[in-house]
C-alpha cells in the first residue's frame, strides 16, 4: 500500500508520450472500480471479516478504505486479496476531508444508517462532471423511515427505530442510489422492493453477494428488486472475487481500435460490453471472444458513429469520451449525444488543442474526422476524459504531455505500464 505522501507526490506526475504508436500484446484487466466502491461499502453489514480478491490497486479503493478504518474499520492486503472487518466500526461520521475527493462515499450511508441507526456523511459536493444530486437516496431513505437533515453541509441521519422495508420507486435510475438503498434494504425490518433499479453488472454483482449472504434478493440483474430485510441481524459474507472492470476494458478496446493494433483483453466479460462491442463493431472492428478474453481486430478505415449515453445495458456514459477522441479518426461525422451528466464534454476542448475538429451543442457533440491529431501539452479534468487524452495521443504527430493524472489514477489501475506492456513508448514523469 503506497502511503499517504507517495499519493500526494503522485498528484504531480504527467504522461508524456512521443507520438502515433502502433501497440501489439495482452492487457490484463484489473477488477472494477464501480463494484469495489459499492461491496468494500458492504462490509459495514458483516459480523465477519471480509476477503475481497482482484480489487484494483486505484486512488479511489484506497480513499474509500481510509474511509472506513478513520470510522474504525481496519482493512490489510494479503497477497492478492484485502480483508476488510469493520466489527471495530465505531465512528459514523464521514467527514469532508474525505467525501470531497470522492462523491462515492456517500455509499457508506445506507449501511451505516441500517447497522448503527445514525449516520453523517458530508455532502459531496459539486464533481467536474455535473452537479450530481444525492436526493433520490435520500427520499428513498426517508421512505424506509429515516429523518434526514442537512446541517452545516452534512447530512444527518437517523432511524432510532430502524429502517422498515417499504416500496421504493426511482424517479430516475441511479446506480450508487441503488446500491445505497440495497444495502440499507439488507438489513431493514421486512420486505423492500425497488422499481426503477440501475442494472449495471456492478449493481448486479452487490445482489448476488447480498444474496448468498443470506439477504433474499429477487430479481437480480432487473429494474425490479425485491429485498427480505434480515430485521437488523449482521451477515456472514464468504470471500468473493470482483467482476473485471468493464469500463477499462472498454477503454483498451477503443486504443486497439484507435491505433488500429490487434490487442486481446484477458480477464474481461465481453457480456458486460455488449454496447460497447457493438458500437465498435458499426465503426469497423472485429471481435474474436471467449469467456474471459476479447480479441480486438480493427479495421484500416474507421467509420464514423452515432452514440447516445443510456443507463446499463446501453451504452454506458463513462465510454463517451474514449469514443469521442477514436471519433476524431473515423472517415465522416460523427454525432455524441451525453445524456447522463450535465457537463461531461470537457475533453473536447482539450482535443480541439490537438487539432480536433468538433463542435459542441447543448449536450451533442458533433466529431468531423479525419483529422490527424497533433502532439500538445494537454490537462485532464476527470477520470474518463483523461483516458480520451491518452488514446488521442497515441495517434498524435509529436510529443504529448497530459497533466494532472491524479484524475487517471482514480480510476485506471497502472495504464502507463499496461500500455508499455503492449509496445507504448508511454512514459510516466514527475512535473
Ligand atoms: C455511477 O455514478 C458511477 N460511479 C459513474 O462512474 C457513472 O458515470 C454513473 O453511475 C452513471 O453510470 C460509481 O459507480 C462509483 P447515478 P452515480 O446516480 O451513481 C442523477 C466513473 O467514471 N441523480 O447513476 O453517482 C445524476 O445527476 C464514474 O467511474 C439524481 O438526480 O450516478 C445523473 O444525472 C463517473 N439524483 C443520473 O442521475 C440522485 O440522487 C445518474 O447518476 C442520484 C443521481
Amino acid at each position: 500500500m503506497r502511503t499517504y505522501f507517495s499519493f500526494i507526490k503522485r498528484h504531480m506526475d504527467y504522461l508524456k508520450t512521443e507520438g502515433i504508436e502502433s501497440l501489439s500484446g495482452t492487457i490484463k484487466i484489473s477488477g472494477a472500480k464501480n463494484a469495489s466502491l459499492p461491496l468494500i461499502a458492504m462490509t459495514i453489514l458483516a459480523k465477519n471479516s471480509v476477503s475481497i480478491k482482484n480489487l484494483p490497486q486505484v486512488a479511489d479503493i484506497r480513499t474509500l478504505l481510509k474511509l472506513l478504518s478513520n470510522l474504525g474499520a481496519t482493512y490489510e492486503f494479503q497477497d492478492e486479496k484485502a480483508v476488510v472487518d469493520t466489527s471495530t466500526l465505531t465512528q459514523t461520521k464521514a467527514k469532508y476531508d474525505i467525501v470531497r475527493t470522492m462523491r462515492a462515499s456517500i455509499l457508506v450511508l445506507g449501511p451505516i444508517l441500517a447497522r448503527f441507526g445514525h449516520c453523517e456523511v458530508s455532502l459531496p459536493g459539486g464533481c467536474a462532471i455535473g452537479q450530481r444530486p444525492i436526493d433520490l437516496h435520500l427520499k428513498a431513505l426517508e421512505h424506509m423511515g429515516a429523518h434526514i437533515s442537512i446541517k452545516a453541509g452534512y447530512v444527518e441521519a437517523t432511524a432510532p427505530n430502524g429502517l422498515k422495508g417499504c416500496n421504493i420507486i426511482f424517479d430516475k435510475i441511479t446506480v450508487t442510489g441503488t446500491a445505497n438503498i440495497v444495502m440499507a434494504a439488507a438489513l431493514a425490518e421486512g420486505q423492500t422492493v425497488i422499481t426503477n433499479a440501475a442494472r449495471e453488472p456492478e449493481v448486479v454483482q452487490l445482489c448476488e453477494i447480498l444474496n448468498a449472504s443470506g439477504v433474499k434478493i429477487e430479481g437480480i440483474g432487473t429494474a425490479i428488486l425485491t429485498i427480505e430485510g434480515t430485521n437488523g441481524k449482521l451477515l456472514h459474507i464468504d470471500e468473493f472475487t470482483i467482476i473485471p472492470d468493464r469500463i477499462e476494458a472498454g477503454t483498451y478496446l477503443c486504443a486497439g481500435a484507435i491505433t488500429k493494433s490487434e490487442l486481446t483483453l484477458e480477464n474481461v466479460n465481453a457480456k458486460h460490453l455488449s454496447a460497447v462491442l457493438a458500437k465498435l463493431e458499426e465503426m469497423g472492428s472485429r471481435f474474436t471472444i471467449t469467456p474471459d478474453t476479447i480479441t480486438i481486430h480493427p479495421s484500416e478505415n474507421i467509420k464514423p458513429v452515432k452514440i447516445i449515453t443510456q443507463e446499463y445495458p446501453a451504452f454506458p456514459t463513462d465510454m463517451q469520451a474514449q469514443f469521442l477522441a477514436l471519433a476524431t479518426q473515423a472517415d465522416g461525422t460523427s454525432i455524441i449525444e451525453e445524456r447522463l451528466f450535465e457537463n461531461r464534454f470537457m475533453h473536447v476542448s482539450e482535443l480541439q488543442r490537438m487539432g480536433a475538429n468538433i463542435t459542441l451543442n447543448g449536450h451533442v457533440a458533433t466529431v468531423y474526422g479525419k483529422t490527424q491529431l497533433s502532439g500538445a501539452d494537454v490537462m485532464a479534468t476527470d477520470l474518463r476524459a483523461s483516458s480520451a487524452l491518452v488514446l488521442a495521443a497515441l495517434v498524435a504527430i509529436g510529443e504529448t504531455n497530459i497533466h494532472r493524472i491524479y484524475h487517471l489514477d482514480r480510476g485506471y489501475d497502472s495504464l502507463d505500464k499496461k500500455l508499455q506492456g503492449v509496445g507504448s513508448k508511454i512514459i510516466r514523469l514527475k512535473e
